[in-house]
């Protein structure tokens, strides 16, 4: 019989890491429910990224439990990450610059969940838009196309938890809509979980359900977006200089 599970998809508990003297990431609990789109802010060095790399196997956590589907993975390699359905961009984009687009994508569909279902390489170089550019040199596409790639390859591995660390970043205000529309829609089409780290605050909170809030390593505020931008911690700590701008 298929049960529903009861578990969120991601709990994470009391997560730390400590890289020598510096605690990049402390105490942080954050679960994120099956189809919940949640977005994460706060300042450069808050441990954001750190956090993504704890939940997908590159780094071991010092202290603390990762758990997907209630099984726990703290210190799983990134293959297991993968196979129980985790996939993501990085902030600097992690493509074979040498490669061509399609080359890239195939490269990424070898590692994931669906290899024999190639159906799904073409199907999503159509939804992320870059079906004119499969023979394109990856390193020479302009930044905005480059992201298109990066959500092309983590979704080739049929994912069910996507995590996107700064997709938006160095892109102009209109791309960067664009991305946040291209974000929602693929989230719909594929059924996915999503977790947004991004600085331009305004577009995250008007696309995402939930906002978590990191500041030197901790968890300083976890609610839906009209919480956080009210919340007074948030806006002396962080959101008021952003909004400012
Ligand atoms: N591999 C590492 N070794 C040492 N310090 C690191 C390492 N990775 C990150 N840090 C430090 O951990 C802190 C959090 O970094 P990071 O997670 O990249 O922050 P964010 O993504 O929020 O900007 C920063 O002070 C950073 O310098
Ligand atoms: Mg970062």
């Amino acid at each position: 019989m298929n049960m529903p599970s009861a578990a969120p998809m991601l709990s994470v508990q009391g997560l730390g890491m400590q890289f020598g003297g510096l605690a990049a990431l402390s105490g942080v609990t954050l679960d994120v429910a099956h189809g919940e789109f949640v977005g994460i802010i706060g300042p450069n060095g808050a441990g954001k990224t750190t956090f993504f790399h704890a939940i997908s196997g590159i780094i071991v956590p010092t202290s603390g439990l990762v758990r997907m589907d209630g099984r726990e993975m703290q210190g799983k390699p990134p293959e297991a990450f993968c196979r129980a359905g985790v996939a993501r961009t990085f902030q600097t984009p992690r493509i074979f610059a040498g490669m061509t687009v399609q080359e890239n994508i195939r490269f990424a569909f070898t590692f994931g969940n669906q290899v024999g279902r190639s159906s799904l390489i073409d199907e999503v170089i159509e939804e992320t838009h870059i079906g004119g550019l499969r023979g394109e040199i990856a390193g020479s596409l302009p930044p905005a196309r480059q992201r298109q790639l990066e959500i092309a390859m983590a979704l080739v591995t049929a994912p069910r938890l996507l995590l996107l660390d700064e997709v938006a970043a160095g892109l102009t205000e209109s791309e960067v809509e664009d991305v946040a529309r291209l974000i929602s829609r693929l989230r719909k089409q594929y059924g996915l979980t999503v977790v947004w780290i991004e600085h331009a605050v305004r577009t995250l909170m008007r696309t995402v359900d939930r906002v978590a809030v990191l500041h030197f390593g901790r968890l300083l505020a976890d609610g839906t977006p009209a919480q956080v931008s009210e919340d007074e911690s948030v806006i002396s700590a962080y959101l008021g200089e952003e909004v400012a701008q």
